[in-house]
């Protein structure tokens, strides 16, 4: 069975990690592993799924992370992705938009653990060439933190599960919306470590609050991974440190300009593929944030890439605005 290598982690983020992201995020990091936006089980059984499920190799490896609350359907689902290509099967456990609690997945399962155990059986059991993980939250509401998170792992750890990625916060179910969610419930990254060092033999990734490479290098020692979500969707450019920083390779373009160059024959075969221009331009808005030049960037592509009919060329007018980074770079 395939394990990925989970040093580095871009986070699954709903309307955000799409396809068009993840092909950008590849001009910046080879390595790092990029994670779907998150698909109910439902959604992949019945819905369009070359739309939800396509994706392009340049991506790769690449999660899909599924949700869901019956084994049988998200053993369908799992199936369904593993053929589709995808290199992991991630579980979320740890959503806790209302949404997703009326479906009785997500974070809510963080007081099932016996249902997560089987969920991930059930996914492994049906995709069983590739691995599957699970996506947490360390407890939700009043749990004791320490008990619902060990609860949790071990539970899926005796029917086989080896990676669970934590993201370092309780959810709590009513009173908070879900963007408070990932604000507002205090980090406890001490715990993530601790269940590392009482289970070495599980491979423990740690998420949430992590502002960048260096910060998420320092909190994540000792364990077998990080995992970075709003910073680097807003900042990209911290990225293009990744491969150097933590794989000791060589980063795929030299220049967030050199990035923006490398994307450009993505974006042109997604236009002539139908998509609108800003579904591509959309993801790379921060990418020259604090730089000069980055907020007339930002401003060309928000107010020209949303007509219709627009192209690459509002790119290259944006690009315009901007300097060459890549001597500073070398
Ligand atoms: C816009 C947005 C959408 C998200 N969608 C998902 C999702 O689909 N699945 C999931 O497990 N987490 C989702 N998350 C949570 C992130 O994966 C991550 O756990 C959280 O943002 C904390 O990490 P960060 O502080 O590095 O952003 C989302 C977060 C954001 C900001």
């Amino acid at each position: 069975m395939k394990r990925l290598d989970h040093t580095l982690c871009i986070a699954p983020m709903m309307d955000w990690t799409d396809r068009h992201c993840r092909a950008f995020h590849r001009t910046l990091t080879r390595h790092a592993l990029l994670y779907t936006e998150m698909l109910t089980a439902d959604a992949v059984i019945h819905g369009d799924r070359r739309r939800l499920l396509g994706f392009s190799g340049i991506e790769q490896p690449v999660a899909l992370q599924l949700g869901g609350s019956d084994p049988r359907r998200i053993a369908e689902a799992a199936g369904i992705g593993a053929g589709f290509g995808y290199d992991e099967i991630n579980l979320n456990i740890g959503c806790p938009s209302d949404r997703v609690q009326a479906g009785r997945f997500g974070a809510c399962l963080m007081r099932e653990p016996e249902l997560v155990a089987r969920l991930w059986a059930a996914a492994q059991t049906a995709a069983p060439n590739i691995e599957v993980t699970i996506k947490s939250r360390i407890g939700v509401d009043d749990q004791d933190t320490r008990s619902s998170l060990f609860a949790l792992v071990d539970l899926a750890a005796r029917e086989g599960c080896r990676t669970f990625v934590v993201h370092a916060r309780k959810a709590w179910l009513s009173g908070l919306s879900p963007k408070e969610n990932r604000d507002v419930p205090p980090l406890d990254y001490e715990l993530v470590r601790t269940l590392k060092r009482e289970r070495p033999q599980l491979r423990i990734i740690l998420n949430g609050g992590l502002r960048d490479i260096d910060h998420g290098l320092a909190e994540g020692a000792g364990l077998d991974g990080v995992m970075l979500g709003r910073a680097a969707y807003q900042n990209p450019a911290m990225l293009l440190d990744a491969d150097p920083r933590v794989f000791g390779a060589s980063a795929p373009s030299q220049s967030r300009v050199h990035a923006v160059e490398q994307y450009m024959p993505y974006i042109e075969a997604a236009l002539s593929q139908g998509a609108p221009l800003h579904a591509m331009t959309r993801h790379i808005l921060g990418l020259f944030n604090a730089q000069p030049g980055g907020r007339a960037w930002r401003r060309t592509l928000s107010e020209q890439a949303v007509r219709a009919g627009a192209g690459v060329d509002i790119v290259r007018r944006a690009l315009a605005h901007v300097a060459d980074d890549a001597q500073a770079a070398a």
